[in-house]
Order: C-alpha cells, then structure tokens, then sequence
C-alpha cells in the first residue's frame, strides 16, 4: 500500500512536531509544508527535504491529508477550505474559536464522508487509556481533573479555559459519555487580563461530581486525574504516565509477624502497567490509520465542539465574576526572621 501524502498548515511549535512525527510513520509520507512566514517555513521544509508551498491551495493540490496547525482564529477557514477541495484534516485544538463556527464545521466534516480529527491529544495519552480501562467496572462518584502550569509556555491570545481547560472538557465528556446537568465556575485573572485559573464543577445526572482545574501562574506543571469510586481510589498522572489504584482498606488483623506480634493490613496499592509511548505518534497514526482504512476518527469534528461547548458554558459563567487580582500589589509581608539570641 502507498503511503499517505501528508501535509503539515502552520509549522510554528506544534506544526513542527507533527513534522517530526509525520516524518517517522511508516504509513505515511510528509510531502510538504505551508506556513503564512515563507522564510521560517522554507527552513522547516529544507530540514525535511519537503517542498514548501506559500499558498496553502498548492500545498492541497499535493497531499490526500493535511495537519491544520496554526493559530485557532484561523482554524475555521482553513478546515473548510481543506474538506472544499476533499482532503482529510486534523484540526488541532480547539476546534475553532467560536462555538458557531465548529457546529458549521461539525455538519461540514459529516456531510463530506472525509476523516476530520481534532487534536485532543490526551485521548491517545497510554495513562488515559489504561484509567478508561480500570475503571470500566467501577461505580465512579466523584473525579478532580488538574492542568496546572507556570506562567511561560501557554498560548496568551486564548484564556486558559480555552487553551488548557479544554483538554480536559474532551476528557471529562469522553470518561463520563454524557454532558453535565450543571456547571459552576468560577476564575481568576492573574496578568492577562482575561481568565488565567479556572476552577469548574460539574454534575451529572447520574450523580457523580467533577471538578476541573487549569491555571497558568502554578510554578509547577501538573497534569492528573483522581477518581473517587465505590470500589477505590485512582490516581492517574497524565505527565508522567502512571495509574495508581488504592484498594479499599481491609478492617480486620491479619498477619502476625515473626515475633508473633499482630498487624494491621491497612490498603493496598497497585501500580498499573503503562506502555510509554507518544501520545502525539499515537494520535496522528490514528488519524493515518483512519484514512487508509476508511473509518471514522475516535476523535472527531462533532468531539471537538462537545469540548468546545463546555468549554463556553465554563467561560460564561466565569465571566459573569471574575476576580480580577492585582499582580502589581505587594506580596503579603514575608514572617520577619527569628532574631537570633546571643549565648552569653
Ligand atoms: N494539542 C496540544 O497539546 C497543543 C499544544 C500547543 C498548541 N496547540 C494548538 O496548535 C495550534 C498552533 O499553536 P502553536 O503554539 O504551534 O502556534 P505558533 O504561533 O507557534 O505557530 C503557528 C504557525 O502558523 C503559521 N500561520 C498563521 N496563519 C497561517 C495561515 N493562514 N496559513 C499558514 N500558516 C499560518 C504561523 O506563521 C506560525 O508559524 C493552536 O491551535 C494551538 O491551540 C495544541
């Protein structure tokens, strides 16, 4: 079977992973590059050995797919541009900007027969994969999604509702199969102007309760999710791929050790097995995998405005009481040091 000629609009920082990832599939060939900056683009294509196109209808013209990398605003016109002339796209997320555009794109992508995929990586994340499957006998009642990061490295043209929370949206929809009865939220912002931490609860009609937490003013990077359920406690680290499952605690005296003296079994702690591979490979072989063999993607148009609802339904609420902290104003009074007594 030919490999699938693959493009890549917008190689700024995560079109040029999907270069590199593109570049080592076996299924697929990376076939050239596009990007609105020719010279920056023109380097990306020599490292490569790639064509460059400057017109993003020339590039189409050469490939079956197309990774659609670049800045969200431009997501909407570009995607429909790709499904007009019929080639396969993967849209990077969000979807799009605004929630009327993906249900047009959404309807668009359907009616085209064309596999469309959104980029919500953290489906293809092997540590998501292996909590999806611990707890598919498990009766979950509550769960708390936290993205939390320092200030450098995030996209401040969105708030982080839009750039980080929605990860999680797609997540939370995908755990639970159903959207939420209620949504409480509540943000701050810290230096952007807009909403830099969000804090959102859910419910849902079957009675579970989850909270999300995104931030970008967290000097740590966190990425995990922990499930209370009937059965145990999960912990799932997204980042470093690990799920931890605490078994109920057994109320009873056990062992006897070899002095005779009793103990207490107080829980068990199983580490789950996780394969350590990238998400991103994993995602864009799906999406290859989707095209070559004609089947819809896991993570299509339709999953990627379910995100992208939320996502609004969060945001409105937010902005309703935004507290805005004043990052100029002085930290509180660090405690004076212990004055230090002279032995006489
Ligand atoms: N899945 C993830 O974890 C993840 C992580 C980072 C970014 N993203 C998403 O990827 C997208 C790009 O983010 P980024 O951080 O790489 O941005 P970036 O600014 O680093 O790169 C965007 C590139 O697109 C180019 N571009 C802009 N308009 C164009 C057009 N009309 N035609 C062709 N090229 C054009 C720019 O010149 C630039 O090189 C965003 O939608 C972002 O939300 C996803």
């Amino acid at each position: 079977m030919q490999p699938l000629k693959v493009g890549v609009i917008g190689v700024g920082r995560m079109g040029q992973r999907h270069c590199r990832v593109y570049a080592n599939l076996r299924r697929a060939q990376l076939a050239g590059v596009c990007d609105a900056n020719a010279q920056y683009g023109r380097q990306v294509a020599q490292q490569y050995d790639v064509p460059f196109y400057a017109d993003v209808d020339e590039l189409l013209a050469n490939v079956d797919a197309v990774s659609l990398v670049t800045p969200t605003p431009q997501h909407f016109d570009l995607a429909m541009r790709c499904l007009a002339l019929g080639k396969h796209v993967l849209i990077e997320k969000p979807i799009t900007q605004t929630l009327a555009q993906a249900e047009q794109l959404a309807l668009a992508a359907e009616a085209s027969g064309l596999v469309v995929q959104v980029g919500h990586i953290e489906r293809f994340n092997t540590a998501y994969i292996e909590l999806k499957n611990v707890l598919e006998n498990m009766q979950v009642l509550s769960a708390n999604f936290r993205r939390l990061s320092p200030t450098e490295g995030s996209n401040f043209d969105v708030d982080v509702v839009l750039d980080l929370m929605i990860h999680d949206t797609n997540l939370v929809l995908d755990l639970m199969g159903q959207e939420p009865t209620w949504v409480s939220a509540h943000g701050l912002s810290v230096f952007s102007g807009t909403i830099d931490h969000a804090v959102a609860q859910l419910g849902f009609a079957t009675g579970q309760l989850i909270t999300v937490t995104a931030s970008r003013v967290t000097e740590n990077k966190i990425r995990s999710i922990d499930v209370t359920a009937r059965q145990s406690y999960v912990e799932c680290d997204l980042l470093n791929k690990s799920v931890l499952l605490h078994r109920h605690t057994i109320g009873e005296y056990l062992n006897h050790n070899h002095r005779g003296v009793k103990y207490r079994q107080e829980s068990i702690v199983e580490r789950i097995q996780i394969p350590f591979f990238e998400s991103l490979f994993l995602e864009l072989q799906h999406f290859v995998d989707c095209v070559l063999e004609g089947h819809p993607s896991s993570v299509a148009a339709r999953d990627g405005l379910q995100a992208l609802r939320l996502v609004d339904t969060i945001r409105a609420d937010i902005l309703r009481q935004l507290v805005v902290v004043d990052a100029q104003a002085a930290l509180p009074a660090q405690p004076a040091a212990p004055e230090r007594v002279l032995a006489r």
